[in-house]
C-alpha cells in the first residue's frame, strides 16, 4: 500500500487552489493524502477557498483531514511530507504596478520578465525565506516545492540562502503547457512525450520531443508549426478564452520561424520582440487587470457558490494544467516512478556555460531521491549569450536584495533585453523601489 502524505499549501487563498485540490483528488489512488493544511497571511481571502475546499473534500474524500490557518504555523507545518508554496506578495494590485511602471517608461510590463519580474522578485524574496524557515522548523524533512513567481529569481535566492537544503525545488508549468499545445497539434497526449529542454525559467528551449518508442517528433512538429496559415487556436487549449494568451501562442509560431531548430518558451516573446509587445500593450489595462476580471472573479465565484449551496455538485472545478503538473512531479517522486519532468534545479555542471550556482530549468529524472538533471549537450553561441546575460542579471537582482545595492539593481535592469537603456534603468530603479518601499526597507535606511 502507498504511504499516505501530509501536505501543506502556502498561499491557500490562491486562484489556483480549487484546481490543485481537484488535481490531487484525480490522482488520489496513486498519491494518497492523509492531511491537507492551508496557510495564508490573508485570513479572509483564504477562508473562501478553504471553506469551499473543505466541502469538496468532505464530499469526495472524507478520509482526508483538512485544516487551515493564518496564524498557527506549527499546526500548518508540523509533520508534513510536501510543502507547496504559491504566494503572491502584494497581491494582484502590486502585479498591476509591476506591469504599469515599466510601460510608463516604454518598457515591457510583465510579471515575470523584464522590470516587472525584477520588481516582483525583490518584493518576494524576504517572505520566501521566512516561509522556508518556518517549514523547516516544524518539518525538517519535507520536500518543499516552490512555484511562486518570478520562479527564476526566487529559485536563485533560495539556493543562495539555503545552499545545503537538498529538498527544495522549483517548478513552472509553462513547459507542460507548451507540450500540451504541441501534442494537441498532432493529436497526441503530452504524457506521450519525453522532452529534452534547457534554459532558465521562462527562458529556455525544447530541443527534442521523443515518443515512447524513442522517435524524436520535433522535426515533424516544427514542420507543422511553421507551415503557412496554421490555425493557432489549435495550439492554445486551456487558456483559449483570454486574448493575451491567444496572442502568446501565435507569437510562439513566429518565434519558431525566426529561430529555426528548437521550440522556445513562449516568454521569449517579451525578450525578442519588446517593441512590438509594448506597442500592443494598453498601459491602463494590463494582464493583472485581465486576471482580476477573469480568473480571480471566476474562481472566487465558484468557491462562494460551493459555500452558499454547501455542496460542490453544481460547480465545475477542473484539474487544470497547473495542478496536474504539480501532482505529476510529486507522484513520480513519492512513488519512485522515474518519470522525466522539466524542473528548476541547481546547475552544477548541467549547462556547461553557466556557473554551478545558476538555477537551470531542464529535463530531470524524478524518483524518490528527488529531481536529477540530464546533462545538456550542444548550445549555440546565440543561446549561450542569451543565457549568460540573463543569469547575470538575475544574480544581480539577488545580490542587490542582499546588499541593498541600488547600483546593482540598475545594472540588472540595464542588462535586461526589455530595458537596455541605462537612463531608463535608473528611472525604473527609482520608481520600482519607491513602489516596493514597504517590502524593501533596507534600501531606504
Ligand atoms: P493569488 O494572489 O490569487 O494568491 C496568492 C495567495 O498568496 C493570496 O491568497 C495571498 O494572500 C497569499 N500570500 C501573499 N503573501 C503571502 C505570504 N507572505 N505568506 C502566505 N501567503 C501569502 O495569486 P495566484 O495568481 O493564484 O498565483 C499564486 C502564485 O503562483 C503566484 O506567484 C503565481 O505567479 C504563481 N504561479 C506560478 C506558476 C508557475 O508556472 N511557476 C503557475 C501558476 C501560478
Ligand atoms: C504560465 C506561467 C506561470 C504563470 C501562469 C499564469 O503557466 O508558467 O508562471 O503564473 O502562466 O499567468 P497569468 O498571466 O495567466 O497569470
Ligand atoms: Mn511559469
Amino acid at each position: 500500500m502507498n504511504k499516505k502524505h501530509n501536505i501543506v499549501i502556502v498561499g491557500g487563498g490562491s486562484t489556483y487552489t480549487l484546481g490543485i485540490i481537484e488535481s490531487f483528488l484525480a490522482e488520489k489512488e496513486y498519491f494518497d493524502i492523509a492531511k491537507i493544511s492551508f496557510f495564508d497571511t490573508d485570513e479572509e481571502r483564504q477562508k473562501i477557498m478553504a471553506e469551499a475546499s473543505k466541502i469538496i473534500l468532505k464530499e469526495r474524500a472524507p478520509d482526508i483531514e483538512f485544516y487551515y490557518t493564518s496564524k498557527d504555523k506549527e499546526k500548518a507545518y508540523k509533520d508534513c511530507d510536501f510543502a507547496f508554496i504559491q504566494i503572491r506578495e502584494g497581491g494582484l494590485k502590486m502585479r498591476e504596478m509591476d506591469e504599469k511602471i515599466p510601460l510608463s517608461l516604454g518598457c515591457v510590463g510583465q510579471e515575470t520578465c523584464g522590470a516587472g519580474g525584477i520588481s516582483y522578485g525583490l518584493r518576494s524574496i524576504g517572505s520566501l525565506f521566512e516561509i522556508v524557515r518556518d517549514i523547516r522548523k516544524y518539518s525538517p524533512n519535507a520536500w518543499i516545492v516552490n512555484y511562486t513567481n518570478p520562479a527564476a529569481i526566487i529559485a536563485l535566492a533560495l539556493n543562495r540562502e539555503f545552499p545545503n537544503d537538498k529538498k527544495i525545488f522549483n517548478l513552472c508549468d509553462m513547459p507542460l503547457g507548451i507540450m500540451e499545445a504541441l501534442a494537441n497539434l498532432i493529436g497526441k497526449n503530452a504524457n506521450d512525450f519525453i522532452p529534452e529542454y534547457f534554459g532558465l525559467n521562462h527562458y529556455g528551449w525544447f530541443t527534442a520531443l521523443y515518443n515512447k518508442e524513442g522517435h524524436n517528433l520535433m522535426p515533424d512538429i516544427l514542420k507543422l508549426l511553421t507551415k503557412e496559415n496554421i490555425d493557432t487556436h489549435k495550439l492554445n487549449i486551456e487558456k483559449s478564452t483570454e486574448k493575451s494568451w491567444e496572442d502568446t501562442y501565435s507569437h510562439l509560431v513566429t518565434m519558431c520561424k525566426d529561430m529555426p531548430g528548437s521550440i522556445p518558451s513562449t516568454y521569449f516573446q517579451y525578450y525578442l520582440y519588446p517593441k512590438k509587445i509594448v506597442e500592443k500593450s494598453d498601459c491602463n489595462y494590463t494582464r493583472a487587470n485581465e486576471v482580476m476580471d477573469h480568473r480571480e472573479k471566476i474562481e472566487f465565484q465558484k468557491a462562494r457558490q460551493i459555500i452558499s449551496e454547501q455542496t460542490s455538485k453544481n460547480v465545475q472545478t477542473i484539474a487544470d494544467l497547473h495542478g496536474r503538473y504539480i501532482i505529476q512531479v510529486v507522484n513520480s517522486l513519492a512513488n519512485n516512478l522515474g518519470k522525466t519532468s522539466i524542473i528548476i534545479v541547481p546547475n552544477n555542471g548541467t549547462i556547461s556555460c553557466l556557473p554551478d550556482d545558476a538555477m537551470v530549468e531542464v529535463d530531470c529524472y524524478v524518483d524518490r531521491r528527488g529531481p536529477r538533471p540530464f546533462n545538456v549537450k550542444e548550445i549555440s553561441t546565440f543561446q549561450k549569450a542569451l543565457l549568460q546575460n540573463q543569469y547575470a542579471l538575475e544574480s544581480l537582482v539577488v545580490e542587490s536584495w542582499y546588499n541593498a545595492d541600488r547600483q546593482k539593481l540598475i545594472e540588472a535592469l540595464a542588462l535586461n533585453r526589455t530595458v537596455v537603456n541605462f537612463n531608463v534603468a535608473q528611472k525604473l530603479a527609482d520608481k520600482l523601489l519607491e513602489a516596493n518601499k514597504k517590502w524593501l526597507p533596507q534600501f531606504f535606511n
